[in-house]
């Protein structure tokens, strides 16, 4: 089963993500400080804390797209440090995020937007056609696959947000909020979704406020920020 553990070097073999001594500042702002942990290759993490405690920041931190003040943090193979960037076109064949504001394309249609990260891996166009076929399906956005974004409602655009987020099968999937704008109905499902490419293998992580969650997941690690530092709640 997996675990959370911290600075334990037989265990961090098994580790995915290896977070250290990292800390993040903006400006005078504390919002982590010193932390160490490490996430086990395919664990499926809930990351709780209360509103502007750090979790989305702890998520960017980890996509490579911000920058921390201090430390290191290791993702795969990559180090991410305060001047160490990976290449980001190779890092985003392993990692890909599900963004709390959804960060979809407005101008772009549904299946434009899933299509991006596929094009970027340089998948064939039939292939991608197929991939996009069963994910419309799964998501229920057949009906509206054609439609610009700007026209979607908001469940709709978090639904694109994680067809396209899931599309190349990543390594490691880092959702914020995934569910925060859809029904029971609907969040149920994609939770469902999410076991199973966690079930083959995706490291998971999901920042949310809607703890209940986590019964739908077998053997899930919470972990939770406050004060600036996160701790593993059992
Ligand atoms: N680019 C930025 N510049 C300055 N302050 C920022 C920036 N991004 C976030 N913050 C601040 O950092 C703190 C943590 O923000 P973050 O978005 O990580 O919180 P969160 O835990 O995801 O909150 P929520 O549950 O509301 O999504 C907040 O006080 C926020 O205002
Ligand atoms: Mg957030």
């Amino acid at each position: 089963m997996a675990r959370l553990f911290k600075n334990n070097s037989m265990e961090a073999a098994n580790a995915i993500i290896e977070v250290n001594n990292l800390y993040h500042y903006f400006g005078k702002k504390k919002i982590l400080e010193k932390l160490n942990l490490a996430i086990p290759k395919g664990s499926f993490v809930f990351l709780t804390g209360s509103t502007g405690s750090g979790k989305s920041t702890f998520l960017k931190i980890l996509h490579a797209e911000l920058a921390p003040t201090a430390g290191l943090v290791r993702v795969e193979n990559f180090v991410i440090g305060p001047k160490n960037k990976p290449k980001i076109h190779l890092f985003r064949r392993c990692v890909q995020m599900i963004y709390q504001d959804f960060e979809i394309l407005d101008d772009y249609s549904v299946k434009q937007n899933i299509e991006i990260p596929l094009r970027c891996m340089g998948i064939s166009k039939k292939n991608r056609q197929k991939r996009i076929e069963v994910l419309l399906k799964v998501l229920e956005l057949e009906e509206v696959k054609d439609t610009p974004s700007i026209f979607l409602s908001g469940g709709e655009k978090q639904r694109v947000a994680i067809a396209r987020a899931i599309s190349t099968s990543p390594k490691i999937l880092l959702a914020d909020e995934p569910t925060g704008n859809l029904d029971k109905r609907m969040a149920k499902r994609i939770m469902k979704i999410l076991s199973h490419f966690n079930k083959h293998g995706t490291t998971i992580i999901v920042a949310t406020h809607s703890i209940e969650l986590k019964s739908l997941v077998e053997n899930p690690i919470h972990l939770t920020i406050s004060d600036s530092t996160i701790q593993e709640i059992k």
